[in-house]
């Protein structure tokens, strides 16, 4: 079985609550069951944290192990060289996610410091984003998908 590692930062353990114009109504556990309902051939492992630290820490922790990362770093996007280097610490690839389109948004939210560490960039589709970054990640790709 392969794993995958959906990794969250500040604030975002308030999904459901915060901002629901932005972010949505919906809580993540109540999402992440769903995404382990519609993957059951990949482990999902979940983890999140306000402080950039344990943030760090858990991408070493994992990273060397698991066959994808699936990040929201939250503010921490636009601020963190120290996310920067442990994502390329590490041979797992990292799918850098947020649920918003930051683009559309205010001009701080354009510029992400993790970007150019990562496999790709989802953004902008909601919770969804999660998902079709465990798909770009997925080690069972549909029929007929040469990637
Ligand atoms: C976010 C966008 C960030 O700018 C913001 O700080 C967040 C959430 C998103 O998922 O849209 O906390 O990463």
């Amino acid at each position: 079985m392969k794993k995958i590692e959906i990794i969250n930062g500040p604030n975002l353990n308030l999904l459901g609550l915060r901002e629901p114009e932005v972010y949505g109504h919906r809580s993540f556990d109540g999402y992440l069951e769903q995404l382990r309902r519609q993957y059951p051939d990949v482990e999902i492992g979940y983890y999140q944290s306000n402080h950039e630290g344990d943030l760090i820490d858990r991408i070493q922790a994992v990273g060397f192990e698991a066959d994808g990362i699936v990040l929201n770093a939250g503010a921490y996007t636009h601020t963190s060289i120290a996310l920067h280097d442990a994502i390329k610490a590490v041979p797992a690839p990292t799918v850098e996610v947020h649920i918003s389109n930051v683009h559309q948004r205010e001009e701080f939210r354009h510029k992400s410091f993790i970007s150019a560490a990562c496999r790709g960039v989802i953004c902008g589709f909601g919770l969804d984003s999660y998902r079709l970054a465990v798909e770009a990640l997925s080690p069972n790709p549909p029929a007929g998908d040469e990637r």
